[in-house]
Formats: structure tokens, C-alpha cells, sequence
């Protein structure tokens, strides 16, 4: 077997065999890191021009009832400052958002009791009600069938939900008392409800193997999401987690070219914890075949308590800083940014 030889593989037939995948894992060069990204980028280019869309983020609860090991808005962490969003608030970011330009908003919250169905769809329906153009993500988490159905009829567009990771004993060490089958099957959910769904996985986690990380392109490449969120793990002091070693740029990279050349057409963010872990964190992503970032629209006052993990950045900044941060730079790195709806190219939704 021969890097290079896989990477023309993918790029030509976007596929591999697991065997491929682990032994470009396993042994991929600096050199070919770099013809990697350069074999992404040609095909996010082929499918996306050099648009780069925007999501304007809003993270309107850090109120959690789920525990998973790694997060910084754990139910166990007593020293996360809990904030909640009110109605009134969380439209005041959808308007701001659309003056700057936002036409899709991600809503992202822990999974918080208190935004029942109810409350949900008065939400979904008033934001459409004023921008019935614009795109809304939903990130809240696992409920049940008839929620995101409810939250579906009432105009929510896509929803985001990460696998995590692909591998059940990985996926149980990291979630006391939560089912590996039922986050998937929230997954198959959403998916044949109508939503696009996003899957997405953290890169890094304590334990996992580049045989974890082949589990999770073969989930990716059967599940076929219309989006994929890849991060690295990123240690949150106050969480069982805290002292171990965070996921390194080079491997999100790798991770986030491997999964654009599996499926060409997938919306691929650029995360806010990869900017975190590298200066150029999100610019290095785009360049690997990303086409997708979430500019923060939370109210200033509550961002640095949205701390799913240490160092994150951009907690001080006005959306409107953010904003022009973005444009800037991806125009420096030679990407555009669209400020569209920005739907999977294949999706053919009338709503
Ligand atoms: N509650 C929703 C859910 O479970 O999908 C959405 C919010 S959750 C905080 C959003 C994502 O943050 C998770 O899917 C996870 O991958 C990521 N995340 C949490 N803690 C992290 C950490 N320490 N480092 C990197 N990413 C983290
Ligand atoms: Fe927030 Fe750059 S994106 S300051």
C-alpha cells in the first residue's frame, strides 16, 4: 500500500476499504498531508466554487441534563455559570444576524428542559414569521420523534447533531447512562423526517485510535449527513477530562480532507474549537475542503459561559467584530464568503 496511491483512490472514487483508511492514518507524511488538502480543496471547489458560508451561532442555554465526560456544561460541573436566553433575546441575535448578513442562524443550547416543544415551535414560528427566507439549525441535542417532527412542521430547516464518535466503547466511557444505538437512531430520525442532518465527531478524545477515527469515515460515508462538524477535544478544567491531552490541528486536518473527498458535496464547518487550538485553525481548515463557518451572535455578556472547553475564542467580541473578522479572513486565504442560505447543493426541499 502507498499514501499517495489511497489519496488518488479517494479523489477519483471517493472510497477507500477500512484497511486503506487506517494505513493512511497511520502512516501519512507531512508531504502528503499537504497533497491531501490540495485533492480536497479541488473537490470542494468543484462543488462549492470558493464560498465559504456563513452560520450565525446562537448558543441560547449552557443548561444540561446530559453528563458527557468531556464537556464544560456537564449537569455535574457546579462551577458552570447557567444562563438561559428569553424569547426576546434570542430574536434580537436573529435580527442582528440577518442586518449582518446571516441568512441561516444556528440554534445550540445543552439538552435544557425548560425549551419544551412549546417553547421551541413559538421560537422556530416567530423567527420565520420576520426572516421567512432565512435557514434555521437546530442543535439541542437528542429528543424524541415527534419533537423534532413538531419542531420540523413548524419551519426549522436542518439539524445538527455529532455521532461523537463511531465507537460504542469509546462513546459509553464518555457518557454514563447514555445509549450509543439511541443517538444514532436520533440521527436515522431526523434524517427521514426531512431535516439535513449533521453528524460530526471530535478528534483527539482520550483513548481513541486512528481505528476509532476509520469507524467514524465509514459511519459518515453510509450515514451520508448533509452536514459533518469535526473538531478537535478540547480539555475543559472543571470536567473528568481536564487534565488530559487535547486533539492536534494536523489529525482535525487530515480528518476533515478524508471526509470531503468520502462525500463531495457535504457542508463542512470549520470549527470555533479548531480556531481555538491555531491562530489559522479555521483558515487551515477551509484549505482542506471546509466550507463552512459559525460566527458567534450570542450576547457578549453570555459567551464566555457557553465553555464547552478551555481557550475558546471570540468570547469578547461583538457579532458585528466577528463578522468582519470572518470576511477577512477568507478573503486573505482566497475564499469568499456567501452570504446565501447556503443548503447541501443536492438538497431539493420545498418548504
Ligand atoms: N446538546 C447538543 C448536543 O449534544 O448535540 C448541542 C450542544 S453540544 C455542547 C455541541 C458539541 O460540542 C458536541 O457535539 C461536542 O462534540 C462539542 N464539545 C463538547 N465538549 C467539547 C470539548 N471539550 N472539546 C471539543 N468539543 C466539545
Ligand atoms: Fe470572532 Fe474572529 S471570528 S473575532
Amino acid at each position: 500500500m502507498n499514501v499517495k496511491n489511497i489519496i488518488d483512490k479517494l479523489f477519483k472514487e471517493h472510497d477507500a476499504t477500512d484497511e486503506e483508511l487506517l494505513y493512511l492514518l497511520d502512516n501519512i507524511t507531512f508531504t502528503e498531508q499537504e497533497y491531501l488538502s490540495e485533492k480536497a480543496d479541488i473537490i470542494r471547489r468543484e462543488n462549492y466554487d470558493n464560498k465559504v458560508y456563513m452560520r450565525g451561532l446562537i448558543e441560547f442555554t449552557n443548561f444540561c441534563k446530559r453528563d458527557c465526560a468531556y464537556c464544560g456544561i456537564r449537569r455535574s460541573n457546579k462551577n458552570a455559570d447557567r444562563y438561559r436566553l428569553t424569547f426576546d433575546q434570542i430574536i434580537e441575535c436573529v435580527d442582528l444576524g440577518d442586518k449582518l448578513g446571516y441568512k441561516t442562524y444556528v440554534l445550540q443550547g445543552g439538552e435544557d428542559d425548560y425549551f419544551t416543544d412549546e417553547k421551541m415551535i413559538e421560537i422556530i414560528k416567530e423567527i420565520k414569521r420576520r426572516h421567512p427566507k432565512n435557514a434555521i439549525t437546530l442543535s439541542l441535542g437528542e429528543r424524541s420523534y415527534e419533537s423534532y417532527k413538531k419542531m420540523y412542521e413548524a419551519g426549522a430547516d436542518r439539524y445538527l447533531l455529532r455521532h461523537e464518535t463511531a465507537s460504542k466503547e469509546l462513546y459509553e466511557s464518555l457518557h454514563p447512562g447514555a445509549s450509543f444505538e439511541e443517538r444514532r437512531e436520533c440521527l436515522k430520525n431526523l434524517k427521514e423526517i426531512g431535516y439535513q442532518a449533521g453528524a460530526g465527531f471530535m478528534v483527539g478524545l482520550p483513548n481513541q485510535t486512528n481505528s476509532d477515527l476509520v469507524k467514524d469515515l465509514r459511519f459518515v460515508k453510509t450515514f451520508k449527513p448533509a452536514m459533518c462538524g469535526i473538531g478537535p477535544f478540547i480539555p475543559q478544567k472543571d470536567t473528568p477530562l481536564g487534565n488530559e491531552k487535547g486533539g492536534t490541528l494536523q489529525k482535525t486536518v487530515i480528518m476533515l480532507a478524508l471526509v470531503r473527498l468520502l462525500l463531495p458535496d457535504v457542508l463542512l464547518p470549520a470549527t470555533t474549537a479548531l480556531g481555538s487550538i491555531d491562530p489559522l485553525g479555521r483558515e487551515k481548515g477551509i484549505k482542506a475542503g471546509g466550507n463552512v463557518v459559525m460566527p458567534n451572535l450570542s450576547p457578549t455578556d453570555v459567551r464566555d459561559k457557553y465553555a464547552l472547553y478551555d481557550g475558546k475564542i471570540c468570547t469578547g467580541d461583538e457579532a458585528a467584530e466577528c463578522r468582519m473578522c470572518i470576511e477577512g479572513r477568507m478573503r486573505r486565504f482566497g475564499y469568499e464568503v456567501e452570504v446565501g442560505r447556503g443548503d447541501n447543493i443536492n438538497w431539493s426541499k420545498e418548504k
